[in-house]
C-alpha cells in the first residue's frame, strides 16, 4: 500500500525570518492566553485548589515557565538555569496534582516574573536559532512544542476554571447557531488510508509516521451526540441497565454515583441545568454533551444501537479524500483553521450547535470533527509503527499501555495552534473534567456495502 501524507505545511518552505515572525507571533497569543486565565483570579484563587484532578493555576503558570526554559533557553539558547532550585518543583512526574498545593511554590508575583524572563531569553534564542542544522530546531520544532505545550496547559487552566467555585469570571460571545446536518450518518468506504504524518513539521512524536492503515467499511454519524439525544438515554434509565456498561464502566459508574454528565443538575421539575464556568444555565438540547467519560460514551453508543469509533476510523473519517485517495492536513483541506471551520481557541467558552461549522465538513461529508469538544475513541494509547520517541519520553512513550484511551479533534478550549487532524490526545477512561463528548459509529451493513451508500 502506498502512503500518500498530505504535502508539508505552508509554513515549511517559508524563510527563516518569516518563520521566526510566525513564531514570536504564536508565543505571544499563547501568552495573552495564558495572561488572561491567570489576571482573572485573585492571587488566593490563584494558589488554590480547585480539584484533586488539577493543579493551582500558578504551578501550570510557572511550569509553562519552566518547560519553556528547558527547552529554548537552556537546549537550543544553550544559556545556564535561570533558577535550578525550581526545576524539581515543576516536574510534572514528581508530584501529582493533587500533591501539589503543598509545595514551596513560587508566588504567583515571583511566577509572573519567572516566566517574564524566561520568554526574554527564549526570545533572544528565537532571533539567533538557524531553524534547522538539528533536528530540534528544524523547522522551529522545539519553539512549536513550546507554542502547543503552553496552549495544552491554556486548555488544562480552563479545565481548572470550570471546576472553581464562585462567581463568574470568563466571558465569551455565544457561538455560532446551527441545524443539524441533513444527512444523519456517513459510509466510509473500506481500503486503505494514510494515517499519522511524516512532513508536518510541527507534528509530535507520537503522531508519527505516516502510514497505510487498511479500514473495512464503516458507518459514523455526521454530528457528535447532543445533549438533546443524551437526555434521551438519561430518560430511558441508560445509566440503571448494565447491558449498556462495559464491567469497568458498570463498576466505576456505580462507585462514582454517576447519573448525567459533569455539572448538569435536575430541577424539582424534571428540566436539566448545568453549571458553565460559574453560571446555572438550563442545557441546551442542540449542543454537544461535553463533560462525559469514555464509559458514560460507550453506554450511550451501546444503547443506541451503536459503538464508538475507533481511533483510525475518526481520523479516516476526518482526512481520506476518496477522490484523490490521499489524507488531508484538515477536514476541510489544507488550510489553516479560520472560525469559519472550527469552534477553536476559547473564542467561545461552550460548544457549539450540531451544523454550525459546515464548512469545516470534511471530504465525506462528517462535519465538527474538529474543535468544540474531543471525541472519545475506542482505542487504548499506542504508538505507530515505527515510532520514534522525540525529543523525551515523558511526553508519549511513558503512557503508552495502560488503560488510557484516546480522544481526537480538539475542543472549543484546545488552540489551532495545538490541533492538526493527526494530533493525538489520551486520559484515563473515568476521566470527565476535560472538554470530551463523542460520536457514534458502526459496521456498515451488508446492503450499505452493496449499494456504497447509507440508509
Ligand atoms: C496530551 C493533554 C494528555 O496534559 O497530560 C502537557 C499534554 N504534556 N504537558 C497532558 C501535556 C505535558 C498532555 N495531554
Ligand atoms: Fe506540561
Amino acid at each position: 500500500m502506498t502512503v500518500t501524507d498530505h504535502p508539508a505545511g505552508a509554513d515549511t518552505g517559508a524563510g527563516t525570518e518569516e518563520l521566526r515572525t510566525r513564531v514570536a507571533g504564536l508565543l505571544a497569543a499563547s501568552r495573552a492566553r495564558s495572561t488572561a486565565l491567570t489576571e482573572a483570579v485573585d492571587e488566593a484563587d490563584l494558589v488554590a485548589q480547585h480539584s484533586p484532578l488539577m493543579s493551582p493555576l500558578v504551578w501550570d503558570l510557572a511550569h509553562i515557565g519552566s518547560q519553556e526554559e528547558l527547552w529554548l533557553v537552556r537546549d537550543v539558547g544553550g544559556r545556564e538555569p535561570l533558577r535550578p532550585e525550581i526545576d524539581g518543583l515543576y516536574d510534572a512526574f514528581q508530584h501529582s496534582r493533587a500533591s501539589r498545593v503543598q509545595l514551596p511554590l513560587l508566588t504567583p508575583d515571583e511566577t509572573r516574573r519567572y516566566i517574564a524572563e524566561v520568554r526574554d531569553k527564549a526570545l533572544d534564542a528565537l532571533g539567533r536559532s538557524a531553524m534547522g542544522g538539528r533536528r530540534l530546531e528544524e523547522h522551529g520544532f522545539a519553539f512549536g512544542m513550546i507554542v502547543q505545550h503552553e496552549q495544552q496547559h491554556d486548555e488544562t487552566m480552563l479545565a481548572t476554571h470550570q471546576l472553581r467555585g464562585g462567581a463568574p469570571v470568563l466571558h465569551a460571545d455565544p457561538p455560532p447557531a446551527g441545524r443539524p446536518p441533513a444527512v444523519r450518518e456517513v459510509l466510509v468506504p473500506g481500503g486503505p488510508f494514510t494515517m499519522g504524518t511524516s512532513t508536518e513539521p510541527w507534528a509530535l512524536d507520537n503522531e508519527r509516521p505516516a502510514h497505510a492503515v487498511d479500514v473495512d467499511a464503516f458507518v459514523i454519524d455526521a454530528a457528535v451526540v447532543t445533549n438533546g439525544e443524551y437526555a434521551e438515554f438519561i430518560a430511558a434509565g441508560g445509566y440503571d441497565d448494565p447491558r449498556w456498561w462495559s464491567d469497568a464502566g458498570w463498576t466505576h459508574r456505580t462507585e462514582a454515583g454517576l447519573v448525567a454528565p459533569q455539572f448538569w443538575e435536575r430541577d424539582s421539575a424534571g428540566r436539566w441545568y448545568r453549571r458553565r464556568f460559574g453560571v446555572l444555565e438550563p442545557v441546551r438540547a442542540d449542543e454537544p454533551v461535553v463533560h462525559v467519560c469514555f464509559h458514560e460514551a460507550a453506554a450511550y453508543a451501546r444503547w443506541a444501537g451503536k459503538r464508538l469509533p475507533t481511533e483510525v476510523e475518526w481520523e479516516k473519517a476526518a482526512r481520506f479524500d476518496p477522490a484523490s485517495g490521499r489524507s488531508r492536513r484538515y477536514p476541510w483541506g489544507d488550510e489553516e483553521p479560520t472560525p469559519e471551520h472550527a469552534n477553536l481557541g476559547q473564542r467561545h467558552l461552550q460548544p457549539a450547535a450540531a451544523g454550525a461549522y459546515p464548512r469545516g465538513a470534511s471530504a465525506l461529508g462528517v462535519q465538527q470533527l474538529f474543535g468544540d469538544v474531543w471525541e472519545w475513541c475506542d482505542s487504548g494509547w499506542h504508538p505507530y509503527p515505527g515510532f520514534e520517541m522525540f525529543p523525551y519520553p515523558e511526553y508519549s512513550q511513558v503512557f503508552f499501555g495502560g488503560d488510557y484511551r484516546v480522544l481526537r479533534g480538539g475542543s472549543f478550549g484546545a488552540d489551532p495552534a495545538a490541533v492538526r487532524s493527526t494530533f493525538r490526545n489520551w486520559d484515563h477512561p473515568i476521566r470527565r473534567q476535560i472538554f470530551s463528548g463523542f460520536r457514534c459509529a458502526r459496521d456498515a451493513t451488508p446492503a450499505e456495502l452493496r449499494d456504497g451508500r447509507t440508509r
